[in-house]
């Protein structure tokens, strides 16, 4: 009896690190995601954002039907699969696969969230188009327009984390269930 006491007592200790510790590993997925380079795509807005100073996207661009831009001038018009040669010059347009803004009916903001709101926003499927687990991690690891952010093109920034930390963190978060650092304020709000 004493024995399963302790054990449980053990097993909530360590479950209360993991989840301390995951809360942290998701400060490091944070500073990532509202970088400059990842957040002047994940914008309330409709138009893209450019440069450090998150300014909106010169030209008139907007979002469009799909995020693909306006039937009448697409991203593709200008931003190619991959970066244009250092030769025409670092005001030339970027360029990755499928250059694009999410959709306007799933807009997977960053940009200006609270830690807790940017959290509860990347777990959801309702706000994160319908990933579960494996398809974020897969999405951090691999996908083309994340790893743009480490190699933008230009005199840009890039993200000054390594992705396999960005990585590393987030299966760390995830394994503990993705806790929030909000989690605690909504648990002692429900308290009696
Ligand atoms: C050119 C625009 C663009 C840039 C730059 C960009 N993203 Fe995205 N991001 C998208 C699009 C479009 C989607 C939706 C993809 C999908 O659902 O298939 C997306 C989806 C995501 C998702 C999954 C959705 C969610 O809410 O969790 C994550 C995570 C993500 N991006 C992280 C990043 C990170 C990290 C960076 C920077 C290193 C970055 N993105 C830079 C356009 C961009
Ligand atoms: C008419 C050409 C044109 C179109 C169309 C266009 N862009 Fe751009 N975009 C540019 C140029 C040029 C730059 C580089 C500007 C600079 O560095 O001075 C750029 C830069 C960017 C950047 C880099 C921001 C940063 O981190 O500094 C993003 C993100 C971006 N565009 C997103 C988009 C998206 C999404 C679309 C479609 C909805 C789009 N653009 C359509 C020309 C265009």
């Amino acid at each position: 009896m004493l024995m399963t006491v302790l054990a449980l007592l053990a097993a909530t200790v360590s479950s209360t690190n993991d989840r301390a510790a995951a809360i942290a590993a998701f400060s490091t997925v944070q500073q990532v995601l509202q970088h400059p380079r990842c957040q002047n795509c994940h914008i309330p807005g409709d138009a893209p954002l450019q440069f450090d100073a998150g300014l909106p996207h010169a030209m008139g661009v907007v979002r469009g039907p799909d995020g693909k831009g306006a039937p009448g001038l697409p991203c593709a018009t200008c931003h190619n699969v991959v970066n244009p040669p250092a030769s025409y010059g670092v005001h030339a347009p970027p360029g990755a696969p499928a250059w694009r803004l999410p959709p306007p009916n799933q807009k997977m903001v960053f940009i200006n969230l609270s830690p807790a709101a940017l959290c509860a926003t990347v777990k959801n499927k309702k706000t994160n188009g319908g990933k579960d687990w494996a398809a974020l991690i897969k999405h951090v690891t691999d996908d083309k327009l994340v790893g743009w952010g480490w190699h933008p093109g230009g005199t840009r920034a890039p993200v000054p984390i390594p992705r396999a930390e960005l990585v590393a963190k987030f299966k760390q978060w995830a394994a503990a269930g993705g806790p929030c650092s909000g989690d605690e304020v909504a648990r002692a709000g429900a308290m009696p």
